[in-house]
């Protein structure tokens, strides 16, 4: 079954074509807006609509180009139906009620976050349930017990900020651009790893199972304030040094601690905050040191893409569920529905 999948939650439009049985990308096209909404520091939901309206056809046209597929080679049509911004939401959903109503095929709604849950298994065959997944994007973060396809249950989330929220903030107070999330990770690569302020790990101040991000950046946000009101230029790199260790030690441990207590043998990340490189390299290596294994997928499938959306479509797809044709949009899903 050849399934196409169609990702439109925030500022990437994607467009993913897969062969469910063999697990195989055949096609996984993204047209990123960051540089529409770098201007303003941050995504802007009326534009990043536009720009999925303006992408979405050529992006498809690439991705079937690149497949060698036609347009009725596809056997269904899966698209993000949250969580995500509404009007964003609505383009990829307009786009897949027309593409599937006009190939005769089924549409499957899919939820974003289980396609960031499902990606990691497009390049690892030999993946299984359960296991433990680490999500960990600019919305969300938390810790899933991953029992099945359809069975998760959350073990842990963040109590404010999303981890890449709270990288993109501290790269903007940094003066790193929009989204400053990959930047943040390069510049802390440069810099003094053993240097840089002393901040408070991500971690809840009570305790607790989840991670708070907000005490961590302000503490950020005070210490360059402090330096430049005593007439220092900050240590930027160490500064983002220090940042990174703090945001991606509490998820490291915690993902390790859970697969740990729960007898797991396998953790995966995905999300865009997957890409960072300390927390790949620290995920690695916790796991190794714990007689585990760590499945990280390749950036582009860590970051938001169709593909993930085809594959988790395609799941539900095989056990018979599809979705009405009147299906809405719900922005407000998240790890558990
Ligand atoms: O999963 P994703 O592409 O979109 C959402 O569903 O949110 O994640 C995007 C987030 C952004 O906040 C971006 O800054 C962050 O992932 N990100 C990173 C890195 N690459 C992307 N954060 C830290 N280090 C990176 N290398
Ligand atoms: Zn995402």
């Amino acid at each position: 079954m050849v399934v196409l999948g169609i990702e439109t939650s925030c500022d990437e439009t994607g467009v993913g074509i897969v062969d469910i049985g063999e697990r195989r990308v055949l096609a996984n096209v993204v047209a990123s807006q960051h540089s529409v909404h770098a201007t303003y520091g941050g995504v802007v939901p009326e534009l990043a609509s536009r720009e999925h309206l303006r992408a979405l056809a050529p992006v498809a046209a690439e991705a079937f180009a690149r497949s060698g597929l036609a347009p009725r080679d596809v056997d269904a049509v899966a698209v993000t139906r949250g969580p995500g911004l509404a009007g964003c939401l609505h383009m990829g959903l307009s786009a897949a009620k027309a593409l599937a109503l006009a190939l005769g095929r089924p549409l499957i709604g899919v939820n974003h976050l289980e396609g960031h849950l499902a990606a990691p298994f497009l390049e690892t065959p030999d993946l299984e349930y359960p296991h433990l997944g680490l999500l960990v994007s600019g919305g969300h973060t938390a810790l899933v017990d991953v029992r099945g396809p359809f069975d998760r249950r959350r073990l842990g989330a963040t109590l404010d900020d999303a981890a890449g929220e709270a990288f993109d903030k501290v790269a903007k107070l940094l003066e790193l651009g929009f989204p400053g999330g990959p930047a943040l990770d390069a510049l802390a690569e440069s810099g003094a790893n053993a240097g840089g302020p002393a901040l408070p790990a991500a971690r809840p101040k009570g305790g607790g199972p989840g991670f708070s991000y907000s005490g961590l950046k302000t503490a950020v946000r005070l210490h360059l304030e402090r330096e430049r009101a005593a007439g220092r230029e900050p240590d930027r790199a160490g500064v983002a040094a220090a940042f990174r260790r703090a945001a991606i030690a509490p998820l490291v441990e915690r993902a390790v601690g859970e697969a740990v207590a729960l007898g797991y043998r396998t953790i995966t990340a995905g999300g865009g905050v997957a890409c960072n490189r300390l927390l790949r390299t620290s995920l690695e290596r916790a796991a190794r040191a714990a007689g585990l294994r760590a499945v990280l997928c390749s950036p582009q499938l860590c970051a938001d893409n169709g593909a993930m959306i085809a594959y988790a479509g395609g799941l539900r797809l095989g056990r018979g569920e599809a979705s009405p044709p009147d299906l809405g949009v719900d922005p407000s899903l998240d790890e558990r529905s």
